[in-house]
Order: structure tokens, then C-alpha cells, then sequence
């Protein structure tokens, strides 16, 4: 007997694992997401202006011309960093088409580009009740939203999304909406999404944007309130018996909320 012996199993299982543990650092060296499930930043294959991003939106956006128009415009602001990804537009504006919205919020206009993105899915007598407190960036877009022939179906509001919402409600319009997105000042996440809860109807859908902070909200830092608000929200609505939920790492990452 050898001092040391295997049997012809052990030696196969052996190599089996050997070449298995090879490919995984080669396949992680690559692409490090997959063999380490890190976030994927903007550098790695299904980041945003990554290989994969690229391919999904070559084979997946379908971008009404005036919607592309407003997009590639907004690319030349100095803050087009802030407008919503497209192919997460376009998903929003499949389900609201998908529970045949009618009445839609969206807080936080900027260039309007998911504004004028879901006037165009709604009935012709639909309405976006659109929030911003800064006329100069909505009025960039707002000839592209008459270009598209959609403009009557937009309800302008220049003030305090909060303001807003409270006035529709105290309007007697709870339960009236099908569809909204939060997408503006972080610190007023909670109220916008307690605030459209009531205002939205069984089986209406809220999405909330951000939710992943840049990858902050894995480590929020005690003195930035951006990123615990946005945290603490996540935390609650995980544990919300009133809605459904799904989170996305589309975008910044995105919550769809589907009220119960
Ligand atoms: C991330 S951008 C919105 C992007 C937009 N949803 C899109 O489709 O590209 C955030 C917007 O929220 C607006 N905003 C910030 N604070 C606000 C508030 N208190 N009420 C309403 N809008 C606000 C900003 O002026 C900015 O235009």
C-alpha cells in the first residue's frame, strides 16, 4: 500500500472540481459580477453604457421618434444624469398600458422625457398630473410634448410635489389613480409614497425610483439623509401588507408597488 492512495473516483472528483474552480476565477475574472454577485456599476457588462445594456436596448427599445428627440436633447444638460432610464420608461409604460391606466402622477418631471413617455400611452382623455418646482428644466421639453401631439393630456404643476398631492386628495381624487412615479427630492420619498398609496386605486401601480442610491443604500452613512431616507423606505415597503412588490436593478434601481 502507497503512502499516499485515491481511489480512481476521488481522483476524478478531483479534477472535476479542479477545472470547475479554474473557470470560475477565469469566468469572474471577466466578468466579476458573476462569480462574486458584486452590484454591477457602470463599468461591468449589464451596466448602465455597458456591452449587455447596449445589446438589450438594440434589441428591446422601441422609442416613439418624438420620445428619442426629447431623450437625445436632454443628453446635452448639464444634469441629463438625472433624467429616467428609457428601457425602464418603456417597461413603465407597458404596465400602465397593461392595467389600461387612465390617470397618472409623476413627481418629478425635469425635461419630461417619462412625462411626455407615458401621455403617450394613455387614452386620449388620460391625464399625468406632472409635478416639478423648476419651470426652466420642464420647459425644455414641453414643445416636444406638443410636437407629440400629446400636450392636452399633461396637467402642469410648478410647486411642491407635496403641495400638489395634498390638493388632489383634498379634490376628493383618492383611489382615483392608476399609476405613479416618484422620481424627485429624496428626503420626501416617505410622504410621496404614503401620499400616492391614497391616491392611487386597488390594483394601481406606484414605482419608485432610486431605490439603490448609486449602491449608497448598502451602506448608508449616518449624516447622508438622502440615502437613509431612501433606505428606510425600502425597509418599510418590504414589509408592507398593502402593496405587492418587485425591486429592479434597472436605472438606479426601481420598486414597483402594486397597491392590494
Ligand atoms: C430625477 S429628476 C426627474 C426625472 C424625470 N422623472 C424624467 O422622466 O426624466 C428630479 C426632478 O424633481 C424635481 N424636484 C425636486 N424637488 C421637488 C419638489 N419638492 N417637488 C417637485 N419636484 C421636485 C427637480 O426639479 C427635478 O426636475
Amino acid at each position: 500500500m502507497p503512502f499516499f492512495s485515491i481511489t480512481k473516483e476521488m481522483a476524478i472528483g478531483t479534477a472535476v472540481l479542479g477545472v470547475a474552480f479554474a473557470t470560475g476565477v477565469l469566468a469572474g475574472k471577466k466578468y466579476p459580477f458573476l462569480a462574486f454577485g458584486i452590484p454591477r456599476s457602470s463599468k461591468t457588462l449589464l451596466g448602465k453604457g455597458g456591452p449587455l445594456w447596449q445589446y438589450i436596448l438594440d434589441h428591446s427599445l422601441r422609442e416613439h421618434p418624438v420620445l428619442k428627440k426629447l431623450r437625445l436633447l436632454t443628453l446635452d444638460h448639464p444634469w441629463s444624469r438625472m433624467m429616467v432610464s428609457c428601457d425602464q420608461a418603456q417597461l413603465m409604460a407597458n404596465l400602465a398600458k397593461l392595467i389600461k391606466a387612465k390617470k397618472a402622477i409623476e413627481i418629478g418631471v425635469f425635461t419630461g422625457y417619462n412625462t411626455l413617455n407615458m401621455a403617450l400611452v394613455l387614452p386620449d382623455d388620460g391625464k399625468v398630473i406632472a409635478c416639478d418646482i423648476n419651470e426652466d428644466y420642464v420647459s425644455i421639453g414641453k414643445p416636444l410634448w406638443k410636437e407629440a401631439g400629446v400636450e392636452h393630456k399633461i396637467d402642469l404643476r410648478i410647486k411642491p410635489a407635496i403641495q400638489t398631492l395634498d390638493e388632489l386628495l383634498a379634490d376628493g381624487e383618492a383611489g382615483t389613480y392608476d399609476f405613479a412615479f416618484i422620481d424627485a427630492d429624496k428626503q420626501s420619498y416617505n410622504e410621496y409614497y404614503e401620499k400616492c398609496l391614497r391616491l392611487v386605486r386597488k390594483g394601481g401601480i406606484i414605482a419608485i425610483d432610486n431605490v439603490l442610491w448609486h449602491g449608497k443604500v448598502l451602506k448608508p452613512s449616518k449624516n447622508d439623509m438622502e440615502t437613509q431616507s431612501l433606505h428606510h423606505l425600502n425597509e418599510k415597503i418590504f414589509r408592507d401588507v398593502r402593496v405587492n412588490i418587485s425591486m429592479l436593478p434597472m436605472g438606479d434601481g426601481v420598486t414597483l408597488a402594486f397597491k392590494l
